[in-house]
Parts: structure tokens; C-alpha cells; sequence
């Protein structure tokens, strides 16, 4: 068996928060040192334009989720981390791959069906009202994604899941008909990564707007902790660790010794303002040291266009020389 080849995508709108941070990044960034590993890791640019997202917020969100996976430390020797649009073979290889996918498995996508719905329910007369074809062919995009680099793993949330399962389904297509030219990627889902509740009780996702990031400031992080919904329980009654936004958060950043230490405090009914200056001083100073290094980054990005550059080319030793083969299965050839 060959080596495993781990690959994963961060699409680029939104400032990173500590959601992505536990759910991806903090683990990512553990993978990027384990030399045993071939990792990559990718902004999803491109991915970012199928919303019609505004332009500035796009470049911001790519300097911004860049710098921050830079300044937690990724390992940029042993992984390859790059931008999507730098890589001009994905594109190429999303058209040939476009060929291959029947549009009856695009419309079995649940993010294209989530759309669909939503527009049905608001009786409005056309279904497909706000649906790009980017938003329609995403998950072909995303295939190329992966396929680019012979990914077999594919480290993904649960919502992320049928998308690679669509990419093997094009990819095992694509084979049948042109030969065996595509490596078959398989998703991983890891159910041990912590998914956080947001501020007001909602999953912690941009799209709610009740996201912590990462990077605030010690005075905005210490707002927005301030902000958690709890229940109405007073100081010195016991309350449930269950269900509880503060400890789920704090269990996500402590070790498992500090977190038995907090469920007793729990028990002994600590009060919910002092269980939000416990949760903001951990986080504080888990965050505080990589901080000063994504501070300098953002006000220097030409280091981060750099950092990214040296990936892409790192990457394109692969897709350049791989895409001429796929080019060449598929027909597209030099005539000599
Ligand atoms: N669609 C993924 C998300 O929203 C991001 C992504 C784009 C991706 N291309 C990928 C993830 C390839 C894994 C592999 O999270």
C-alpha cells in the first residue's frame, strides 16, 4: 500500500473562529508535523466566488485564515499549503470532470437541495431564485480539489461527507471510461473533534453570525465570552454540565485534568460570570502567544503571499506534470 495523501480545503469567507479552530485547524496544524504524513492544505477561493461573496471580504478572509493557520503554526515544509486559484490545473481538470458527472448526481446534492427548499417554502415561483452554477457544480470543483493531488483521505465535517462521496463516484466513472487515471479518495470524519455551540446557543458558523474569532483582541474576547447564553441558575446553585456552552467550550481547549477539576466546580455551583472570566482566561492564554505572530502577519502580507506561493509551487509539481496525463487520456493531445 502507498502512502497515504491527507487533503482538505477552507473556504475563504469569513474570519476564522474558534470553531474552525478546534474543528479543523488545531488538528490540521497536528497533522502538518507528523512527518509520516503527506498533508495539503488549501484556501478554497475559488469555492468562496459561487456565493457572490463581496470581493474585499473574500481577499480579506484569504489574508485573514491564511495568517492564522501560519501564525498556530502549520508546518509549511512537510505540508503543502496553497491557494485553489493559484493552481490554474484544477480548473481545467473541473471542466474534464464536468464530462464525466451526470447532472442527476448534482441534484441529489443536499446543499443544492437545502436551496431549493428554502425557495419552495417561501412560495416564491422560482425554485432555483439565488442558485449560481457555481453553487450548482460545486461539488465538481471539489472532486478536482482532490483528485488534483491523489488524495485517499479526506479529512471533512459531517456536512462536507456526500461531497467526497461525489468526487469518488465522478472519479470512479471517469476511470471506467478513460482508464485508470484517478486515485479514489475516501472522506474522514473524525467524531472526536469538537463541534461548538455559538453565542446564542446555535452551531458556531459564520452564516449565524455568533462566531468568537480567534483573533480578537483580549477586550473584544473578553465581550463576546461575556455574551455566551447560559440558563438562569444563581451562584451557588449546581448546575448541569450538559448542554452548557461555557463548559463545552472550555472542555475543547483544557485537558481532560481541568476539565474533571471544572465539572466539580460545576457541582459546587460556581457562579456563570465567574465560569465566563475561568473560560476567557483559558482561551486567552492558549491564544495569546500565536497572537503577536498574526498580528504581524496581517500587517505584513506580503510574507503570507509568500508563504502561499512557495505551496503552489510545491504543488504544481504535481498537478502540472499529472494534468498532462489526464489531458492526454482524455484526448487532448499534442499532434507532434
Ligand atoms: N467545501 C468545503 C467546505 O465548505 C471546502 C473544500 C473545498 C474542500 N474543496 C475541498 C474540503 C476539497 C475538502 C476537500 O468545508
Amino acid at each position: 500500500m502507498s502512502q497515504e495523501i491527507y487533503l482538505t480545503g477552507i473556504t475563504t469567507t469569513g474570519t476564522p473562529h474558534i470553531g474552525n479552530y478546534v474543528g479543523a485547524i488545531r488538528p490540521g496544524i497536528a497533522a502538518s508535523k507528523d512527518k509520516a504524513k503527506q498533508n495539503f492544505y488549501f484556501l478554497a477561493d475559488l469555492h468562496a466566488l459561487a456565493k457572490a461573496e463581496d470581493p474585499d471580504r473574500i481577499a480579506r478572509s484569504t489574508l485573514e485564515i491564511a495568517a492564522a493557520w501560519l501564525a498556530l503554526g502549520l508546518d509549511t515544509d512537510n505540508a503543502v499549503f496553497y491557494r485553489q486559484s493559484d493552481i490554474a490545473e484544477i480548473p481545467q481538470l473541473s471542466w474534464m470532470l464536468t464530462s464525466m458527472t451526470a447532472k442527476g448526481l448534482m441534484n441529489r446534492a443536499h446543499s443544492y437541495k437545502a436551496m431549493l427548499q428554502i425557495n419552495e417554502e417561501s412560495g416564491g415561483d422560482n425554485p432555483d431564485k439565488g442558485i449560481t452554477m457555481a453553487l450548482y457544480t460545486y461539488p465538481i470543483l471539489m472532486a478536482a480539489d482532490i483528485l488534483m493531488f491523489s488524495a485517499t483521505k479526506v479529512p471533512v465535517g459531517r456536512d462536507q461527507k456526500q461531497h467526497v462521496e461525489m468526487a469518488r463516484d465522478i472519479a470512479q466513472r471517469f476511470n471506467h471510461h478513460y482508464g485508470e487515471v484517478l486515485v479514489i479518495p475516501e472522506p474522514v470524519i473524525d467524531d472526536g473533534t469538537a463541534l461548538l455551540t455559538g453565542l446564542d446557543g446555535r452551531k458556531m458558523s459564520k452564516s449565524y453570525d455568533n462566531t468568537i474569532p480567534i483573533f480578537s483582541s483580549e477586550k473584544q474576547l473578553r465581550k463576546l465570552i461575556m455574551k455566551i447564553k447560559t440558563n438562569s441558575l444563581e451562584p451557588g446553585e449546581p448546575k448541569d454540565t450538559n448542554g452548557s456552552t461555557l463548559f463545552e467550550m472550555y472542555k475543547a481547549f483544557a485537558t481532560p485534568a481541568e476539565t474533571k477539576a471544572i465539572e466539580k466546580r460545576y457541582l459546587e455551583g460556581i457562579a456563570w460570570g465567574e465560569m465566563k472570566q475561568v473560560l476567557f482566561e483559558y482561551i486567552n492564554d492558549h491564544i495569546q502567544p500565536a497572537r503577536k505572530e498574526y498580528q504581524r502577519l496581517i500587517d505584513n502580507p506580503s510574507d503570507v503571499e509568500a508563504a502561499l506561493r512557495h505551496g503552489a509551487e510545491k504543488a504544481r509539481a504535481i498537478s502540472v506534470p499529472y494534468l498532462d496525463k489526464i489531458r492526454y487520456a482524455v484526448g487532448i493531445r499534442n499532434l507532434g
